[in-house]
């Protein structure tokens, strides 16, 4: 096993301050969750901030089954849907190393959201059901990762009860993900009687306990082969001859391959006893990179200790029913953030202070006064700042846009109040701005919006909030399309007397081509091979 670097940038520092940025930037670690809905993900993010000191018992950030107040689920609509519409930056400390978690929502029609949240992520945990292996979701935010090309650690949780056998789960990653699995832990003991696990790196026996909810950390009794052999037996010498077989077929961790998201190091444990979390963070802390320098629209990289910089990967509005406002997430990529300091909106040219960004806890926020590269930090009531804009304090730079998924439902957006017309103009646009959906224009001269997005939940929350917070409501009426590529002017010239087929325009400016099945769209593109018709969507 290769041992991976301390950190990640190569320059060399110049001054105190730069010293400061560097090594600040060094120290974090900035990564999401993914994982199909029910695998364990906001259990394990419970225990991550229990092990990680920043809650002092699991169960405060949600419990579902005690039907507590929910604090990361903010609408209503989650609420009584039970699921997790929003992203969340959690940030922590374990000893020297600062944790960025960013949480992405588990509901494949919120898919978008977790693709805005990737791109701020250095690397990512693929959390997965003992029991059920790599799921639909799993699949499609791994697809999103993948497209980032950022590394993935691996979690088969729920080990604590009847799951697959573990040989059998690496076999179902390789062949579904393309991805080699590298355990650096195995289990010894069958799927229904596990006993713990093996720390490949060391050898030695790490113990299952099995303890009711796990609100406390547990110690972890940690044995040497040898006392393992004694006390567990058969379990311990079957355990030892599969890792000999992960030796012999070469499943060992390798830093390069895994940096390139070509392997994925794999951890086996039960997030609701605690076990196994320990380790994760530690490899965490190990194995996951530190924040690089940031690649901007030219291709060049902004150095980790040039001027503060960094870009909007996510707005949430009203959050808070307490304030009814809206952040602007930033992932900084450059720079020592203070508050108060001014920067520059590089789409605008403006300029403003950056007076109220905080620290976001859940729906707790602290007033934050400094920030690093890696740190994701939410601006408060920043009006004019959308989805991908590019802040900076001197130095310009841009970075690049960020991926969008082309909507695959569409509907008509009619104002159900005709006297509410600047409510249901202004609360369709701060949704599109929000990345809730997009709002498109037709260009035949109907003025009805078309609202586009990739999951029936995308319209729900969209309808949902346009009548609680803008007193808008709105009604949704089919359209006819389902497929959409973005294309260009000679497209839209292409398809101006289509049947089944027509150009809409987003507020950007983007044209989408939108088709009536993928049937049309491949008739079309058979006869037009030379108009631009792409899957990849920008903000
Ligand atoms: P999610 O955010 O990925 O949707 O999953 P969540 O953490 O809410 O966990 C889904 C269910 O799986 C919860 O049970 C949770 O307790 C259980 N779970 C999580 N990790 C483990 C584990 O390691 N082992 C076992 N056996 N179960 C686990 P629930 O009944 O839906 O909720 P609750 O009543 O336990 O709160």
């Amino acid at each position: 096993m290769s041992t991976p670097p301390t950190t990640s940038s190569p320059e060399e520092p110049t001054s105190n301050a730069d010293r400061a940025t560097l090594e600040a930037a060094s120290s974090r670690r900035t990564f999401a969750i993914i994982s199909h809905p029910d695998a364990g993900k906001t259990t394990l993010t419970e225990k991550l901030l229990l092990y990680g000191g920043a809650v002092q018992e699991a169960g405060s950030v949600r419990s579902k089954s005690r039907g507590r107040e929910v604090t990361s689920d903010w609408m209503e609509l989650e609420r009584r849907r039970g699921i997790s519409v929003t992203s969340t930056a959690l940030h922590f400390t374990v000893g020297d190393v600062t944790f960025n978690l960013l949480d992405t929502p588990g509901h494949r029609d919120f898919s978008e959201d977790t693709l805005r949240v990737l791109a701020a992520a250095d690397s990512a945990v693929m959390l997965l059901d003992g029991a059920k292996g790599v799921e639909p979701q799993t699949l499609r935010l791994f697809e999103v990762a993948k497209a980032r090309n950022i590394p993935l650690l691996t979690l088969i949780n729920k080990y604590d009860r009847p799951g697959l056998d573990p040989l059998h789960l690496l076999d179902h990653i390789e062949e579904t993900l393309h991805l080699k699995p590298t355990p650096l832990t195995w289990p010894v003991g069958i799927p229904g009687a596990f006993r713990g696990v093996i720390d490949r790196r060391t050898g030695s026996f790490h113990r299952f306990e099995r303890v009711a909810g796990g609100s406390k950390i547990v110690p972890t009794t940690i044995l040497t082969p040898e006392e393992a052999a004694a006390t567990e037996g058969e379990a311990w010498a079957t355990a030892q001859e599969e890792v000999e077989l992960l030796d012999a077929i070469g499943a060992n961790h390798d830093h390069e391959s895994f940096m390139a998201g070509e392997t994925t190091p794999v951890f086996f444990g039960s997030a609701v006893s605690n076990f196994g979390v320990g380790l994760l963070l530690e490899a965490l802390m190990e194995l996951a990179p530190a924040p690089a320098p940031h690649i901007d629209v030219d291709g060049g990289h902004r150095p980790l200790q040039a001027p503060f910089s960094g870009f909007v990967f996510k707005i949430q509005a009203n959050s808070d029913p307490r304030h009814r406002d809206r952040v602007a997430f930033l992932r900084i990529c450059s720079g020592h953030f203070e508050r108060g300091m001014k920067v520059i909106n590089q789409r605008t040219g403006k300029p403003f202070t950056m007076s109220y960004a905080h620290e976001v806890f859940a729906a707790e926020r602290s007033a934050l006064e400094e920030a690093w590269p890696g740190d994701v930090i939410g601006v408060v009531n920043a009006l004019d700042l959308t989805i991908g804009d590019t802040l900076y304090a001197e130095g310009p730079v841009e970075f690049p846009p960020i991926p969008s998924l082309a909507p695959e439902l569409f509907a008509f957006a009619r104002n159900a109040d005709t006297g509410r017309v600047k409510q249901f103009r202004k609360g369709l646009q701060q949704l599109d701005e929000e990345g809730v959906i997009h709002l498109l224009s037709r260009v035949n001269g109907d003025p009805t919006p078309v609202l586009g997005g990739v999951g029936q939940l995308q319209f729900d929350v969209a309808q949902e909030r346009m009548k609680t917070e803008f007193g808008a409501a709105i009604r949704l009426e089919p359209t006819p399309y389902t497929t959409a590529r973005r294309t260009d002017e000679t497209g839209e010239a292409a398809l101006k007397h289509h049947s089944q087929a027509e150009v809409l325009v987003r507020t950007d400016g983007t044209r989408l081509a939108v088709f009536q099945s993928p049937f049309v769209l491949q008739f079309f593109q058979d006869r037009n091979p030379d108009v631009l018709l792409d899957t990849m969507l920008t903000r």
